[in-house]
């Protein structure tokens, strides 16, 4: 037997958008279902990158109290890139008068999880699309925790559904659809348990390739190497990962700890060829990947709902579709300059395999172009730190 529930917006994926905007539209007014496949300790428990930009932290301020993200997070008010052995620091508050929070994703979620749960948000785990009717009332089938027949009616339905998205299908009609380039290296990335090695996060450029220092406490961090794609993450040691670590960083002595979690991130950027059909959207990774140098990926999402939330207002409060018309443009011309600057912070600072002595003084003279440009460093600032929601 078929469950069927209806509601004016139907969100397929309960990432950092799909929440968001539940809790955008809830806001207006503006009832709304969210479903996601996967266990609420899976959504909270899925390590992801960790930088906020500010206007993602001002808008999860929305949610009140239940936002730790200046409480439990840190603000960051510069990075260093490292090349040739020496450090140089981008001052953010110097150079665009911002600032970023070291805030991991899975702690955002916790956060946007227990505010949509407590305001009564219908929020449903373990329920999985299956496929989007497109129409004047679209509906999402899914299949319930049981393996039930489970129908969303809606007036509209937004796709937050991640990267492997199955919302994408019913845009852009094909689960691939879109522009897209591969790299070829991955982030070996781990957790240990250790005090940081630097107060802010270090971008490092090496002849053996790129590393991250990043971290999450006072005890624990989070750091990342340049590897191959097919990479086995237990093909290392806790030494020699410690050995390949501190070469990418030369310069920098990496304070050592039990590693307790490891994990080979493949990354490539990609934008759907459409971002809207009918009464369906698509949002964050469903619509576009980017590589992690750069952290873009949670605030692009976060950027794309704070558009098409204002959208869906004009729509379901007014009849006013233009601003719907105007998304995918709108949307887009972030979501390029994003793909932009993560392209370009992974191709400065990563060392392809196939690097040409060329190649590597060229590089080397783009790292010195922009440390030793009031421009240069200027431009980093602002991508890293986020574009003002108007842009
Ligand atoms: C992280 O801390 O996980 C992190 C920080 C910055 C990045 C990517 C990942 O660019």
């Amino acid at each position: 037997m078929t469950t069927t529930v209806r509601t004016r917006v139907a969100i397929v994926g309960a990432g950092p958008a799909g929440l968001l905007l539940s809790h955008l539209l809830a806001r207006s007014g503006i009832e709304s279902v969210v479903i996601d496949r996967r266990t609420r300790d899976e959504i909270e428990s899925t390590i992801r990158a960790g930088i906020l930009e500010q206007g993602t932290v001002e808008l999860l301020d929305t949610i009140g109290e239940a936002s730790r993200a200046r409480t439990v997070g840190h603000r960051h008010d510069g990075i260093e890139l490292r090349f040739e052995g020496e450090g140089h620091r981008i001052d953010f508050g110097e150079t665009v008068g911002r600032a970023v929070w070291l805030y991991p994703q899975h702690e955002v979620l916790k956060d946007l999880i227990a505010a949509r749960l407590a305001a009564g948000q219908d929020l449903r785990f373990g329920v999985t699309a299956e496929a989007i009717d497109d129409g004047d009332r679209p509906r999402v089938l899914a299949r319930d925790v049981d393996g039930q027949p489970f129908t969303i009616e809606a007036e509209f339905v937004v796709g937050s559904d991640g990267s492997r998205s199955v919302a994408r299908a019913a845009v852009t009609g094909s689960s691939q659809g879109g522009y897209f380039r591969e790299y070829p290296f991955a982030w070996f990335g781990i957790l240990c348990e250790a005090p940081p090695s630097s107060e802010e996060l270090i971008y490092s450029n090496s002849p053996d390739g790129f590393a991250l220092v990043s971290q999450r406490s006072a005890t624990v961090q989070r750091m990342y190497f340049q590897c191959d794609p097919d990479t086995d993450s237990d093909a290392f040691s806790e030494a020699q990962l410690w050995d390949e670590l501190q070469k990418r960083v030369p310069g920098t002595e990496l304070t050592q700890g039990p590693i307790f979690q490891r994990d080979v991130l493949r990354f490539r950027s990609f934008v759907a060829h459409e971002l809207r059909r009918g009464r369906i959207a698509l949002v964050g990774d469903a619509a576009h990947t980017v590589p992690p140098t750069g952290a873009k990926g949670m605030n692009l999402a976060i950027a794309d709902v704070r558009l098409l939330a204002a959208a869906l207002d004009a729509l379901l409060l007014r009849g006013d579709e233009r601003p719907l018309d105007a998304y995918p443009e709108t949307a887009s011309r972030r979501i390029w300059k994003a793909q932009h600057f993560s392209w370009w912070m992974t191709s400065m600072l990563h060392v392809a395999p196939d690097a040409t002595d060329f190649d590597r003084r060229r590089q080397l003279g783009e790292l010195r172009t922009v440390v030793e440009s009031a421009h240069g460093r200027a431009y980093l600032a602002e991508a890293y730190c986020g574009w003002p929601s108007s842009e």
